[in-house]
């Protein structure tokens, strides 16, 4: 059974300035998704900095193939069980496919995934393109982590789940991109899929800590589905995964391990990522 809300709180509530300090530090900054209250309050327990609700849950609790079908509604109902299951960490949630397609169709949809589902941050995926639409949040207060590299919600336009970022014009829009979101105002940026040397170049371009999957060991932070890191994901795990259950037989153990070796800096190693 998952911790109940009101009991002792020791550590406190992690922020945005909190992680830019991290980073600013060399800290290494923790995530996870997240799509449960009692998940949640194991990676809560475990010191995870960030939850995030991912709209990968359209794949490994909706069983779809990608993430397109995930609704707002679907997103809010899992941010809300996060949320009951969480002290500490920081939670983002997920912008679904098409609920972002205008700034004021974002706003409504972000204020649905922070007011209902209790959600501190929202993410959404694009570069230049998002751009108004990340203005426009958060000088109405709702902060944005931005997505850039491999955008799981354009695969079809991307025709499969691919490296992005290899050939110089992809590689010097994404370095561009990024400066963009950030003069924007968005306060974090997760990197999905792109050559390790490139990440390192786009994190220590921009202030706001820069979270790596995918994308080699110099980001400022990483994360990983939930269900990949515990081998429960059918099929191959991807190149940038690592399963920290196999040998330990105890969730706890394995979410400890993950926490322990990216604040290290052994997780993610040179053979998980792209050149
Ligand atoms: O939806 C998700 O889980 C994500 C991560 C892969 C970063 O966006």
């Amino acid at each position: 059974m998952y911790a109940a809300k009101n009991e002792a709180r020791p550590r406190r509530p992690m922020t945005l300035s909190r992680l830019r300090e991290m980073k600013q530090a060399g800290e290494k900054i923790t995530m996870l998704t997240a799509y449960d209250a009692s998940f949640a309050a194991l990676l809560d327990e475990a010191g995870v900095d960030v939850l995030l609700i991912g709209d990968s849950l359209g794949m490994v609790i909706q069983g779809h193939d990608t993430t397109l079908p995930v609704s707002v509604d679907d997103v809010v109902y899992h941010t809300r069980a996060v949320a009951n299951g969480t002290h500490h960490a920081l939670l983002i949630a997920d912008m679904p496919f098409m609920s972002y397609a205008t700034p004021t169709q974002a706003l409504a949809s972000a204020a649905r995934l922070m007011q209902e589902g209790g959600a501190h941050m929202v993410k959404l995926e694009g570069g230049a393109v998002q751009v108004e639409t990340v203005q426009y949040l958060t000088e109405r207060g709702v902060p944005v982590c931005a997505h850039l590299g491999l955008l799981p919600q354009s695969v079809h336009k991307l025709g499969g789940y691919k490296v992005q970022g290899r050939e110089e014009h992809v590689a010097r829009a994404l370095r561009e991109d990024a400066l963009a979101l950030e003069q924007a105002g968005a306060d974090l940026v997760v990197i999905e899929c792109v050559p390790s040397a490139l990440a390192a170049e786009i994190s220590a371009s921009v202030e706001m800590p820069v979270i790596g999957i995918g994308a080699g060991t110099d980001c400022d932070g990483q994360v990983l589905v939930v269900y990949d890191m515990l081998g429960l994901t059918p099929g191959k795990r991807p190149k940038f995964s690592k399963d920290f259950l196999a040998g330990k037989g105890d969730v706890r153990a394995a979410i400890a391990d993950y926490v322990e070796q990216v604040r290290a800096g052994t997780f993610p190693g040179p053979e998980h990522g792209f050149a």
